[in-house]
């Protein structure tokens, strides 16, 4: 009889060295409270003032209270400073930007807790989900403006970390003009993770404005080539309309090669060659580059993927490969991923361009179905977590110094 009691205390005792992840220790009630309260605490006085405003809305306070759950996730918080360098301080951050400061917010957090002492070593770099999707609210300051740009259904906008190379204790976020550098090492508060941040994240770009920036070092005035294709093409609104693109780009180092592919051609050849080297309707990251994947260009054409001791290489259907020099330049509707050669491949299959986009675009809506925008109670609100916990993906790439790529895709589910 009495073993029974030593046997229940050997079952806590065991539960309480091996705590199965549940809910947040505090109630459901204090949650926000508290939250706001550590905030203060670690003297992240304008996020907190932040959270404030986006809980007078009835859409910021579900929002908000879709954090009390059993998932985890990491908040990069500007820090004060941060939020000053755009005049922002909790004296002037208004109710009225409780949408634009939502957005922010949603930009800011990712799925599960991303530790800095984990991340692969520098000029390696992981890929974040956030929670944000599309615009919705213009920024009380232009530089903080969302840009034009929407990702297809229920798509999430990503961040791209990677160690700093000058202090691997730090990590980077990168944009293509822009690095955001993190504080501290972060801190734990129930199921979230605070990283502190130097600057408030910038919205990307749009697609066109990040062809003209030096992408990589031996293009200083960026992708000038492409660039001048899409307007000889009159294609710039094809570019602003896409909804979920990917890019891979050449380099202007081979200009020659790529005049010597253009020139003679007619504009239905030329844009081919432009749009052969486009994914139209999806939005394929680095981590999507594998051996063992095909894709199919907006104009029908298959491209693949492998990798050797130098790097990775996409080639076309007319046998021309190219060397990938740089991954994962985040754009507002799309990625841009930099290669070393124009592939020129001319052909066309409308057939299966046809179908390549409308696949693209039913599993990017079958995807929206799984993340909808925050509801009312908590209970769905869990229950949303849950569906889209099965597409909240931690996706590693490894890329060393000598351009070996070894891939690690960890998949979360709860
Ligand atoms: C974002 O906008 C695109 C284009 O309008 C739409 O297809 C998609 O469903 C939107 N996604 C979300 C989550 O609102
Ligand atoms: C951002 O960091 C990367 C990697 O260290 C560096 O190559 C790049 O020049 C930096 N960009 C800016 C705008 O500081
Ligand atoms: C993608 O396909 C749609 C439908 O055919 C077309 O209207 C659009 O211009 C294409 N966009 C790109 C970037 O190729
Ligand atoms: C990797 O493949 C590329 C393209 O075929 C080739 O040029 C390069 O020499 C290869 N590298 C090695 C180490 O085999
Ligand atoms: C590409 O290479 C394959 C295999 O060597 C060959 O069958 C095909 O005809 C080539 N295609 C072109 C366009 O040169």
């Amino acid at each position: 009889m009495w073993m029974r009691p030593i046997f229940l205390v050997i079952v806590a005792c065991f539960l309480a060295w091996h705590p199965v992840r549940g809910l947040p220790q505090v109630e459901e009630p204090q949650y926000l409270t508290r939250l706001k309260a550590k905030l203060f605490d670690e003297r992240l006085i304008t996020l907190g003032s932040a959270i404030e405003r986006i809980e007078s809305t009835e859409e910021g306070q579900a929002f908000l209270s879709s954090f009390y759950s059993d998932e985890e996730y990491t908040i990069f918080a500007p820090t004060d400073q941060a939020f000053k360098g755009y005049g922002l301080d909790s004296s002037n951050i208004r109710k009225e930007n409780a949408y634009w400061l939502q957005d922010v917010l949603k930009y800011h957090i990712t799925t599960g807790k991303t530790r800095l002492s984990e991340l692969p070593p520098p000029r390696s770099h992981t890929i974040l989900h956030t929670l944000y999707h599309n615009y919705t609210s213009a920024a009380p300051d232009a530089r903080l403006d969302q840009t034009y740009g929407f990702l297809p259904g229920g798509d999430t906008r990503v961040l791209v970390l990677e160690k700093d190379v000058g202090d691997a204790g730090n990590a980077l976020i990168r944009g293509d003009t822009w690095n955001v550098t993190t504080v501290d090492r972060g801190v734990d508060w129930e199921n979230l993770l605070i990283q502190k941040v130097d600057r408030i994240i910038p919205f990307p770009s749009p697609f066109l404005t990040t062809l003209s920036e030096p992408l990589i070092s031996t293009t200083p005035v960026g992708l000038t080539v492409s660039r001048s294709l899409i307007n000889l093409l009159d294609a710039q609104n094809v570019f602003n309309d896409a909804s979920g693109i990917t890019a891979f780009l050449p380099v202007d180092e081979d200009v020659a090669g790529i005049l010597g592919a253009l020139v003679g051609k007619d504009r239905g050849l030329q844009g081919n060659m432009l749009f052969n080297h486009i994914i139209n309707g999806s939005i394929q990251y680095s981590t999507d580059l594998l051996p063992s994947k095909s894709l199919i260009t907006a104009r029908g054409e298959t491209i693949n993927f492998f990798q050797n001791d130098t790097g990775t290489y996409v080639s076309s259907d007319n046998n021309v490969t190219a060397n990938v020099l740089r991954t994962d330049v985040i754009t507002s509707n799309g990625v841009i991923h930099v290669i070393d050669k124009f592939m020129a491949n001319p052909d066309y299959n409308g057939q299966a361009a046809a179908s390549a986009y409308s696949s693209a675009v039913q599993s990017a809506s079958a995807a929206a179905a799984t993340v909808t925008v925050p509801a009312e109670a908590t209970a769905t609100a869990r229950q949303r977590n849950r569906a889209s916990s099965s597409r909240a993906q931690l996706d590693l790439i490894i890329l060393s110094t000598t351009g070996l790529m070894i891939l690690a895709g960890v998949t979360i589910l709860v």
